[in-house]
């Protein structure tokens, strides 16, 4: 099965299609284009890292498009086309937007201004001449969200997820002060509205976010005697967006985030009609959502009398960008007139009344100094290059990853060349070339190392390249940085998920010698911790009980968390199924992993090399000593839904304190006996589940005959009840 993180020669690939060398027509690649599209949608939307500019990603979409608009026969379901982009992870709490939350057509320049508008005017049968009214806005470079409000109160609010369904994020949205917990939609006769937004952290707040890093780094310091053990954050869209998806709402307060809103979703009366029509232009319902106390863009707010104005205030805007006081990527332009909106319509991937104006990628010229090599989880060598100092999009940029060997080849680089550097995505900075033209001649070719650059001391390793793979790798996962990787990959949220053993607290406990190996995290010193600042008895006993609880994990997530090369989450699933104890895999033959649908013979090789392995074996049996859990689980077998169950085909929703399990473990097993969880009140539901202090779903749900209201005692009754027949 394909390591869905990386996509062997992406570079050069991607390369080839945008400049015509590889041609969509030819066999196969219309497939491969299909992998290395979702490949970049992946970085970007799942691992928040742009490795392409947004103007090579639309190149290449764009490809897939035309493509399959004339080859409609050869269309595949799964072409990234097909959908409207996704950002869910797999254990989410998931909510269907009122109305499916679309994308925005893209456009470059004048000239694609100028197309579009003729368009539109094509479309709506105007003349040619005829000016339209356009209401401009910035385009805000954050994370999107979807808030429900009935009967005047925040109910729910949700990401953008893959545009259908989103992550439920509502106590998240509630510490964000810019949005109002309750608003007089009822004075414009709404019962029910959704609106649209987006969360951004003002560029100086990010600043003194990461200025706050730095002071605890200082304090660290001062105690350890070592440099920057809390990494800073990267940029303020991925510091929202992650902010967004945080488990403790008292941490999303601390990010300072506010939310912008941009348009309505939805909206309907009391007797579920339409009011949207209502509103006679965007500009009209954006003033009535100011006055109902949403932040909506201000002064940066404008109607065009047309296009020509429109242009000339979007390549103006191109230029302002970075005195506005939060990151945005663009303007959007929206015909103002509903009518006219209404008129025109959507596609299935954006409303044919908007587009984004995308700003230029931001340059800048620098120097290449050095280039260092890091070394991943699975001894992955990433080659980093170290850059002269330099200014970009308000943000100093000192070393920027140069992904692999090819791609140092393919940028033709050398030590001491002058650069180009950007911006992908307007995040992740980005080497778009060397000046060859400026050289002296005293430039140094790169040598990239032979040898694991980290595992030096003792006897050299020779580091390996598989065949069809981009990466250098040291075969050996015995020295530091590896380790180090491995321990950080183990204990992360998606692997064992040892809530407050993060990244920074795993490299300071390496430092202090506190962890060297796997092992040593289940037998932590706890007597020296107290010792340590930012460690006092409770969160001692908070981390205790974190370790104790990832003993108990099923083995699904314990053989991902062994970060073997190429087993991802749903190969560790498949396996886990299929055996009752972990060091049952040391004794499978080829055959039989290959026996299991979806298993490949990559994943196969690699789960057999590290069961042979005798140190891996001594590995697996001190962490069960330690009492780490190897044998299977009811989590680690497929989900099956008893058809008998009361709870099979019916919704529910679970509201106040539950007093026995937690929200997300009720809704897992209502689940499991077939339920859907929804999150409102209404005629549609059938079980109303409610804990200590349940408020006004109780009181709401009381009013509806149809209801089932249950204590969480008798939810639990019924669901023995279920189980025992
Ligand atoms: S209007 C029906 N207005 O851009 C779609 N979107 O590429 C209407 N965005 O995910 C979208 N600023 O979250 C609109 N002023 C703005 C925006 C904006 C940022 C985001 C939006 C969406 C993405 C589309």
């Amino acid at each position: 099965m394909a390591d869905f993180k990386t996509f062997p020669h992406w570079d050069t690939i991607t390369e080839e299609f945008i400049n015509g060398q590889r041609k969509v027509e030819d066999v196969n690649q219309y497939e491969l284009l299909i992998e290395l599209v979702a490949f970049h949608e992946r970085c970007y939307y799942v691992y928040n890292d742009a490795l392409i500019s947004d103007l090579k990603f639309d190149q290449l979409f764009k490809l897939l498009k035309v493509f399959e608009q004339s080859h409609p026969e050869r269309l595949l379901e799964h072409s990234p086309t097909q959908r409207v982009g996704s950002d869910l992870s797999e254990e989410a709490p998931s909510v269907e937007h009122l109305n499916p939350m679309l994308s925005l057509e893209n456009s470059y320049n004048a000239e694609d201004l100028l197309e579009w508008d003729q368009q539109i005017k094509r479309l709506l049968q105007l003349p040619a001449n005829m000016a339209i009214e356009y209401a401009i806005e910035p385009k805000f470079d954050g994370g999107s969200i979807a808030l429900v409000y009935e009967n005047d109160l925040l109910v729910r609010a949700a990401t953008r997820g893959n545009g259908v369904l989103g992550e439920e994020i509502t106590a998240n949205a509630k510490a964000i002060r810019s949005i109002p917990m309750s608003a007089k939609f009822s004075d414009l006769g709404i019962l029910k509205a959704e609106l649209r937004g987006e969360v951004l952290i003002r560029k100086d707040v990010f600043a003194s976010l990461n200025e706050k890093r730095k002071e605890e780094n200082i304090a660290f310091f001062n105690e350890t005697g070592k440099e920057n053990k809390i990494p800073l954050f990267a940029n303020a869209r991925n510091t929202a967006t992650g902010g967004l998806r945080m488990k403790d709402p008292k941490e999303v307060a601390k990010r300072g985030m506010e939310a912008f809103i941009y348009t309505f979703g939805y909206a309907v009366d009391a007797n579920n009609e339409n009011v949207l029509s209502k509103f006679t232009s965007h500009h009209e319902s954006m003033d009535i959502l100011s006055n109902l106390g949403f932040k909506v863009p201000g002064a940066e707010r404008e109607v065009c009398k047309n296009i020509e104005e429109v242009i000339k205030k979007c390549e103006n805007w191109q230029i302002q960008r970075d005195t506005y006081p939060y990151e945005i990527d663009g303007m959007v332009v929206k015909v103002d007139a509903r009518d006219l909106q209404e008129r025109a319509g959507f596609t299935a991937h954006h409303p044919r009344w908007a587009i984004a104006f995308k700003f230029k990628a931001q340059q800048a010229q620098s120097e290449l100094l050095d280039v260092e090599y890091q070394v991943g989880k699975i001894g992955t060598i990433t080659p980093v290059a170290k850059i002269k100092p330099t200014e970009l999009a308000g943000v100093t940029i000192r070393s920027i990853s140069l992904h692999n060997e090819d791609f140092i080849t393919s940028k033709d680089l050398r030590i001491g060349d002058a650069i180009l550097i950007e911006r992908a995505g307007d995040v992740i900075p980005y080497i778009s070339k060397s000046f060859p033209e400026l050289r002296d001649g005293s430039e140094k070719m790169i040598q990239f190392p032979v040898h694991c650059p980290v595992n030096q001391t003792e006897t050299l390793v020779l580091l390996v390249r598989e065949q069809g793979e981009s990466a250098w790798r040291c075969p050996q996962c015995v020295c530091g940085a590896q380790n180090l990787q491995r321990i950080i990959f183990h204990v992360s949220k998606e692997a064992m998920d040892i809530d407050g053993l993060g990244a920074s607290i795993v490299e300071r406990f390496f430092d202090l010698g506190f962890i060297k190996s796997l092992p040593d995290i289940y037998n932590l010193p706890y007597e020296k911790l107290i010792q340590l600042d930012n460690f006092k008895e409770k969160s001692i006993n908070n981390l205790k009980n974190a370790i104790d609880k990832a003993k108990t994990n099923p083995i699904h997530r314990f053989l991902y968390s062994l970060g073997i090369h190429h087993l991802g989450k749903k190969a560790s699933r498949l396996l886990a199924y299929e055996i009752d104890n972990v060091l049952e895999l040391a004794s499978w033959n080829k055959d039989r992993f290959l026996q299991i649908k979806d298993i490949g013979p990559v994943v196969a090789d690699n789960v057999i090399a590290f069961f042979q392995d005798q140190a891996n074996i001594a590995l697996l049996e001190k962490l069960e000593e330690l009492g780490v859990n190897l044998k299977a689980t009811i989590e680690d077998r497929p989900k099956e839904v008893n058809a008998d169950s009361p709870f099979n085909g019916k919704t529910i929703l679970f509201t106040g304190t539950l007093m026995v399990m937690g929200r997300k473990e009720a809704q897992e097993k209502a689940e499991m006996a077939g339920a859907k969880n929804i999150s409102a009140v209404s005629s549609n539901l059938d079980f109303l589940v409610v804990g200590e202090k349940a408020g006004s779903k109780r009181k709401k749900a009381e009013e509806i005959p149809s209801i089932t209201i249950l204590t969480e005692n008798e939810f639990i009754a019924l669901l023995n009840s279920e189980t025992s027949s």
